[in-house]
């Protein structure tokens, strides 16, 4: 397929009919909380889109963001919107190796100067000059430096590539750093998570092939649809929260119940991600429904202010004494709970600041 053919000249050749992909183009609307009317303007701004080159790095990295990235369906849309990608780099999934695969990523700069987009997984070692990892002879940081000179944006996928993630955990022996901190002026969206949700990419990418431009951020570099709420605004045992109901350990009757599970170390009501709506593998379910409490694992430092499984440090809103007493206590949560979600989630950072656990 030659760069110049459309997103929808492609689609139609698939068999794929206009009416199903107005319907994607309805749904990554309503997930990036675009009003209704935007549909419509981003349905025509991917039929015409045209082939978009990706070069993806991989540094320091579990391969945990390809394997949620590319993770199988039966064919969908996304698929498709994927394969419309020209992947012209990327370590995992390539064929070639070695001179070859090295050619490919230069001859993809060349070819597209000004209009690729770079994606990054993995954080960047900078430490005893960046020895711990290399790929064709050179620095992670030498790699992606060369790369980035002629994109048009970079995005960096996982909260390692994000924030710097376990490999910057304390002690950060290999002195990791996030990809922002060396990516100069160039425009940058973060899609955190430890992996992120398949679908914030797909659709922050689908924003920025019909637009032209990147989506709305937060103040962290994340696109505002998928982080722009916290685990806990939209949680489903949000209810028993409200009623001062907690699941006291993993296999007591609160938890045989389904009750909230703030009181094992979840982080919901600090963490901003998209899980509580559009879940994991199709939307089959995620970790506080699986009876697992939160993680942060879309949070800056999560790994280092550990205690995964110890009570967030301070309550929320006007919590008073004790979280045994919350049956009244609970109705006060409610209240302040949204409102000093952000406020609260700073306290927590300063609180619990990174290595000190
Ligand atoms: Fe692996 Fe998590 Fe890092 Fe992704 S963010 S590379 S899943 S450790
Ligand atoms: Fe859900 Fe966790 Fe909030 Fe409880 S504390 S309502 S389990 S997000
Ligand atoms: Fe991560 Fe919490 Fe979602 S641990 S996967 S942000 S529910």
């Amino acid at each position: 397929m030659g760069n110049d053919q459309t997103l929808a000249a492609m689609l139609e050749q698939r068999g794929v009919s206009r009416r199903a992909f107005l319907k994607y183009a309805s749904y990554v609307a309503s997930i990036m909380a675009l009003p209704p009317a935007s549909a419509g303007a981003l349905a025509e701004g991917l039929a015409k889109a045209q082939r978009q080159s990706v070069i993806w790095l991989s540094f320091q990295e579990c391969t945990g963001c390809t394997e949620s990235i590319t993770r199988s369906h039966s064919p969908t849309l996304e698929n498709l919107i994927f394969d419309f990608i020209s992947l012209d780099y990327h370590h995992t999934l390539m064929a070639v190796s070695g001179e070859a695969a090295e050619a490919a990523r230069k001859s993809a700069m060349e070819a597209n100067k000004g209009k690729y987009i770079v994606v990054v997984d993995g954080s960047i070692p900078l430490g005893n000059g960046g020895v711990y990892s290399a790929i064709a002879g050179i620095s992670n940081q030498q790699m992606l430096e060369e790369t980035l000179r002629d994109a048009f944006a970079v995005v960096a996928v996982g909260t390692c590539a994000a924030f710097g993630g376990i490999p910057k955990a304390h002690p950060n022996p290999t002195g990791a750093v996030a990809i922002g901190e060396l990516v100069g002026g160039k425009p940058l969206i973060n899609i955190s998570g430890c992996p992120p949700i398949p679908e914030a990419m797909t659709g922050a990418l689908s924003y920025v092939l019909s637009f032209g431009k990147l989506p709305e951020l937060d103040h962290l570099g994340r696109p505002k649809a998928f982080f722009g709420e916290t685990i806990h605004d939209r949680c489903y045992r949000r209810p028993f929260y409200e009623r001062g109901l907690f699941a006291d350990g993993f296999d007591d009757e609160g938890a045989r119940q389904g009750w909230c599970l703030y009181k094992l170390g979840c982080k919901g009501p600090v963490v901003y991600n998209a899980c509580a709506t559009l879940k994991w593998n199709g939307g089959v379910s995620f970790p506080i429904q699986s009876g697992h409490p939160c993680l942060g694992c879309s949070e800056p430092n999560f790994w280092d202010q550990g205690g995964f499984y110890r009570p967030l440090p301070t309550p929320l809103g006007a919590m008073g004494p004790a979280l045994a007493g919350a049956a009244v206590a609970g109705v006060a949560l409610g209240v302040g709970a949204a409102l000093s979600a952000r406020k609260h989630q700073k306290d927590y950072l300063a609180a619990t600041k990174s290595g000190e656990e």
